[in-house]
């Protein structure tokens, strides 16, 4: 887990970089909205907890939170949000119907402080709205990313994640040709329905992200990207037709075991 820091006047991300074996790092950020009424969007990897938690005391007094804002179920998602419902007493959860119901099949989620959302839904968080939105890619059925419309950033959930070379805080320390083939790449592998999908209707899904105009992209899985929308929603255009991403297999892991050990 790395420091936290500021990406736009009223934006923080709390990040941190998850080592895949073999093939680099995926990014794995939470962001903090100063709004009037502060949000945090996901809650990081549980193996981060205790890091988690202080990165986070940094930036805002857990009792001044309002809303944590879950995008889906997943575990890199969802891994400190028990430590913090319990720091964050003023703080509402704002999730999926199912990703509330699975998550109390693990732990008993406080249904009195939960907020249903489907796409399309807003909640009002003093001085601008927050709309669910289902992003043109996702690897979870609960997925609701985020659009503010005060700040314009679109806080993408999965989509445009990649697996890059070295941990990074900006996109800019990343080439872009081996950025967009890392786009593609994580595509594939996160969502592998999308090779499913006709380009057209992708395209659509494309399309509605398209017309909020986001200023920012601040996907879980990338280093926070300002002004690259149009740049990322065209490599994500390529990715129905682009060849499967095929995961490595037990081959591949016995030979990362080897490296590892020195054979
Ligand atoms: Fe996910
Ligand atoms: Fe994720």
């Amino acid at each position: 887990m790395e420091k936290a820091y500021q990406v736009m006047p009223d934006i923080e991300v709390l990040p941190s970089h998850f080592p895949v074996p073999g093939a680099g790092f995926l990014p794995v950020n939470a962001y903090i909205l100063k709004a009037k009424e502060p949000v945090l969007i996901d809650t990081g990897m549980g193996i981060d907890s205790e890091e988690f938690m202080k990165s986070l005391e940094a930036v805002i007094d857990p009792q001044d939170l309002r809303w944590v804002w879950i995008t889906h179920d997943d575990a890199d998602h969802i891994g400190s949000l028990q430590k913090i419902l319990e720091a964050a007493p003023n703080a509402r959860l704002a999730a999926f119907s199912l990703a509330v119901l699975r998550m109390s099949t693990a732990w008993p989620v406080p249904m009195d402080r939960v907020h249903w959302l489907n796409p399309g839904d807003s909640i009002n968080v003093g001085d601008r709205k927050l709309t669910a939105v289902r992003p043109p890619l996702f690897d979870n059925p609960t997925t609701i990313a985020v659009i503010d419309d005060k700040s314009k950033a679109f806080f993408s959930a999965d989509c445009f994640g990649a697996i890059i070379p070295w941990p990074a805080q900006s996109i800019d320390d990343v080439a872009e040709v081996d950025l967009a083939q890392s786009m593609v790449g994580w595509a594939s592998l996160d969502s592998p329905w999308v090779h499913m999908v006709t380009p057209n209707e992708f395209n659509k899904g494309l399309d509605r992200i398209r017309q909020f105009a986001p200023k920012a992209i601040f996907s879980a899985h990338l280093p926070p990207a300002i002004g690259k929308s149009e740049q990322f929603l065209e490599v994500l255009a390529t990715v129905p037709l682009s060849t499967p991403n095929i995961a490595p297999n037990q081959t591949a892991l016995e030979q990362i075991l080897a490296q590892e050990k020195g054979e």
